[in-house]
């Protein structure tokens, strides 16, 4: 396992991360018991994984709670816990409510990492309450800025990080004096909005970036025969046709289409390398320097180990392009839109609320 800086902090991470969303189990992800999840965790550990990452929202905390227990056996200090925070906790004094919160689930005394889940605004409260005095009102990044600062002070976080954060909202952040270590953003072959803008702005302003949804949830990996046979939860991104799953919220028409015929051709690619399809999309999101770790959701140890077998091999630099190429019609399809679950209106991540 290779390990990269957070942005420009001494803060290392392993270039594969543990998404722990699935701990706790659920209607999403499915059954998950403490006794495996033990086993990954010691697993993950064993392979060099350092970071974990979770969050309050994951299972309405179960997620944090299960991970808390199944580190229990491993080193504090050569771990990285990351968490996140909603921005409907974001309010004045509440942040620091919310973060000791977490902090009792995870039976810790500090996060390593500590996230706002998605940009504050009235769209991405909306999506998460029906209460419209919250949505018409929500906090202010300088209160929230001030707790998460207060929290740092107090010790217990270490640094302070945004998800789904385009440049305009990382720049607000940012008038309020405060360094973003990292922004975690969706990030695979088919989702590649943030190559756009709020990469190369998280490069040009040191902040490391930790993607998510590496392997699509699932789309990626050899699970399935063709997009048809997903699961409908796991098809609620504007890749797919709005009628695809009776959860879709974004309107749109897709591209099922075009990621059919380039699904058919990454996994030629993928068995002419001797890899899998999983590997073969770990691999790719990896070569990509300003991605500081790249996470991945399983609860199974065998395919965590075939996944870190994955992270550790490096496409060929010709590879690397066709693989580029393939996706790039889905790329301009997408467009620059971080936001893969809601329409250009709804768009959590522009920045007028
Ligand atoms: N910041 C955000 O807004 C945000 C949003 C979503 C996710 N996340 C983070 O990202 C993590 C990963 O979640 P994700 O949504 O991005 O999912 P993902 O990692 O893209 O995909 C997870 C799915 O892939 C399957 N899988 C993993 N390795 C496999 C393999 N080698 N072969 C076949 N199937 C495989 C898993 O099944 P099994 O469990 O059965 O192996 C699971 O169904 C989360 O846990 C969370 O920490 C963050």
């Amino acid at each position: 396992m290779r390990y990269r800086n957070a942005g420009s902090t001494d803060l290392k991470l392993s270039e594969l991360g543990l998404g722990c969303w699935a701990l706790g189990g659920g209607n999403y992800w499915g059954d998950s018991r403490p006794e495996d999840e033990k086993k990954l965790l010691q697993t993950a550990y064993n392979l060099g994984i350092n970071y974990f990452d979770t969050a309050e929202l994951y299972y309405d905390g179960r997620s944090e709670k299960a991970l808390g227990h199944a580190i229990k056996d491993l080193p504090r200090n050569r771990i990285v816990i990351g968490s996140k925070l909603f921005p409907t906790n974001a309010y004045k004094d509440k942040t620091i409510d919310h973060c000791e919160a977490s902090l009792q689930r995870l039976d810790t005394d500090y996060l390593d990492i500590y996230m706002l889940h998605w940009p504050i605004n009235s769209k991405s409260i909306r999506v998460f309450t029906d209460d419209e005095s919250l949505v018409e009102h929500p906090p202010r990044v300088e209160d929230t800025v001030a707790d998460l600062l207060k929290l740092r002070d107090q010790g217990k976080v270490r640094y302070i990080g945004v998800s789904n954060f385009g440049k305009r909202w990382m720049q607000e952040f940012e008038r309020n004096n405060i360094q973003i270590t990292v922004n975690q953003l969706p990030y695979n072959i088919f989702s590649r909005a943030i190559e756009y803008e709020a990469l190369p702005y998280c490069v040009q302003t040191g902040s490391g970036i930790i993607g998510y949804s590496v392997l699509m949830q699932g789309l990626l990996t050899d699970r399935y025969q063709s997009i048809d046979d997903i699961p409908d939860q796991y098809c609620r991104t504007r890749h797919f046709h709005q009628k695809r799953s009776p959860q879709n919220r974004h309107g749109e028409q897709g591209c099922e289409e075009e990621l059919k015929k380039a699904l058919n051709k990454l996994k030629t690619i993928a068995q002419d390398n001797e890899l899998s399809m999983s590997q073969l999309s770990i691999n790719w999101a990896i070569q990509n320097k300003a991605l500081t770790c790249v996470l991945v959701g399983t609860r199974n140890p065998d395919r965590l180990k075939e996944n870190v077998a994955g992270a550790s091999k490096r496409l060929p630099a010709e590879v690397y392009q066709a693989v580029n190429e393939i996706s790039r019609p889905i790329k301009e399809i997408m467009g620059p839109q971080i936001d893969y679950y809601e329409s250009p209106e709804n768009n959590r991540t522009t920045f007028t609320s």
